[in-house]
């Protein structure tokens, strides 16, 4: 493969070097990395200097640019914070392990420290007076760390190289059962803190397995109420994320991640009020302040979606770790029914409806969006449980074409052109479905993030870079 950028002078290709390693890593380049580029760049291969750049041993790429980059995903209105925690590390290890990243939407994935970092002080039974406060899950079982005194809530600080464990918990009345509960950040605290090459110590597990995000009723045969297939939704149910989007308020602001942060558009722009409004909730004003015509732009948004995000309802944030309860469902004291009696003809959750999602934007104006039907659905109009319809959202093509822009972006340091933009979702197409000439690197997969990274560096090589 030649990618052909315009043919640059041996001093144009090392600031070009230069400029591209700044961007990819927010420091300056040492000068063996940046020889090794110009290599590369003079031999009209970019890419490859964007890898070399992407790979570099003090992994700032990692440590830094990424969480910049994917940072404002943690809330709803795009405030960051580039703090490490269970989001932050996930989104790097799937980019350093050439995982897929369209799991960062749907998958059963988190990231956290292998699991010998985590081994020191064990103790296996609590003392008079103590509970068991933390919890490690090491692949098939569970090894309890030392236990603290539960009057003053404190933890052990892990020596030098060392981290707690991820999982918190509390022994209720010395019941062998322990109740799973994950409330704090002290684990990717530790991580930041102790252990300097932590993207290269972090590992795949599943955040059935070892979040202790609750599901309520649960199978608890264990002591732990976990989240299943059809619950969990990558991001959404990692626990940094419960604060923006399952705090308070109707359950409905995920849809600003999807709008925002997945499609690179707003929700006003999905506003569609030509959408059948049968799933309008039973809160939505229809003649709001006196004036039925308003309605129509309440509809625009509402009808898309309350029927999209419907299966949200359970969810909770109210103590921290986001549960899932199933509770909530048909009691009219939770904060998904406040106001309900607002328009009684409306859609009310309930028992027979909540684990259904429709997708009235498959249809109108927000068919532009790309949908398409993922692997094991059938269908991107209607689908049962929060997994299902995570997967929809991850397939749609608007999803890679705003990764597509938010590389293209960090690899030019500008938007792209609309006589650029065709270019660059062609690129997204390809990225989905991976990049066969870049197997030597582990980057020839599907959704492959370094290899979309990559190849937008031939979009703005040459003068305007
Ligand atoms: C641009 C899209 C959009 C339009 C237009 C819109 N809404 Fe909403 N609405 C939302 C979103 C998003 C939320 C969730 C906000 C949150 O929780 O942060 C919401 C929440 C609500 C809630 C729940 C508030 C709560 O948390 O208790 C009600 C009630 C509501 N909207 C009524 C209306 C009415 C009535 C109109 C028309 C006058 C309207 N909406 C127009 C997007 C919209």
């Amino acid at each position: 493969m030649t990618i052909r950028v315009m043919a640059l002078t041996e001093s144009e290709a090392l600031e070009h070097a230069s400029r591209l390693f700044v961007r990819l890593n927010a420091v300056r380049p040492n000068t063996q990395t940046l020889n090794a580029m110009k290599t590369h760049i003079l031999n009209n291969r970019a890419d490859l200097a964007a890898f070399l750049a992407m790979d570099e041993s003090r992994l700032n790429f990692y440590k830094v640019v990424l969480p910049d980059l994917f940072s404002t995903w943690k809330a709803p209105e795009g405030e960051s914070s580039t703090t490490l925690d269970d989001f932050i590390a996930t989104v790097v290890g799937l980019v350093i392990n050439n995982q897929r990243f369209d799991e960062i939407v749907y998958g059963d994935v988190i990231y956290a420290a292998r699991p010998s970092l985590t081994e020191f002080n064990l103790d296996l039974m609590p003392g008079a007076g103590e509970s068991i406060q933390s919890v490690w899950y090491n692949g098939n079982s569970f090894i309890r760390a030392r236990p603290i005194d539960f009057n003053n809530n404190s933890y052990p600080v892990p020596p030098p190289g060392r981290v707690r464990p991820i999982l918190t918990s509390t022994m209720v009345n010395q019941n062998p059962n322990i109740r799973i509960s994950w409330n704090d950040n002290a684990h990717y605290e530790d991580l930041a803190k102790n252990i300097p090459d932590w993207p290269l110590q972090i590992v795949r597990y599943s955040q059935i397995q070892v979040t202790g995000m609750t599901q309520f009723p649960g199978n608890a045969t264990d002591g732990i109420y976990r989240l299943t297939p059809s619950t969990v939704g990558g991001a959404l149910t990692l626990r940094s994320m419960g604060l923006g989007y399952f705090y308070q308020g109707s359950n409905r602001r995920p849809i600003k991640f999807f709008a925002q942060h997945l499609w690179g558009t707003t929700i006003e722009a999905l506003n569609d009020p030509t959408r059948p409004d049968n799933f309008v909730r039973t809160d939505v004003d229809r003649n709001p302040g006196g004036n039925p015509a308003t309605y129509e732009s309440c509809r625009g948004c509402h009808a898309g979606m309350d029927a999209l995000i419907n299966v949200f309802a359970p969810f909770d944030f109210s103590n921290s770790p986001t549960s899932y309860n199933v509770g909530f469902i048909g009691n009219y004291g939770t904060k998904i029914y406040r106001q309900f009696r607002t328009f009684p003809d409306g859609f009310l959750i309930s028992q027979s409806n909540y684990t259904t999602w429709n997708n009235p934007w498959a249809d109108g104006q927000n068919a532009s969006l790309g949908w398409r039907i993922p692997p094991g659905l059938s269908s991107v109009r209607t689908g049962t449980g929060v997994n299902s319809l995570m997967r929809v959202i991850a397939a749609t093509e608007a999803f890679s074409n705003n990764l597509a822009r938010i590389s293209f972006e960090q690899v030019c340091g500008r938007n792209p052109s609309v006589q650029e933009l065709p270019g660059v979702h062609a690129m997204a197409r390809q990225f989905e479905s991976g990049f066969p000439s870049y197997t030597a690197l582990s980057a020839s997969g599907p959704y492959n993030l370094r290899a979309l990274i990559a190849r937008m560096t031939p979009f703005c090589f040459g003068e305007n870079f």
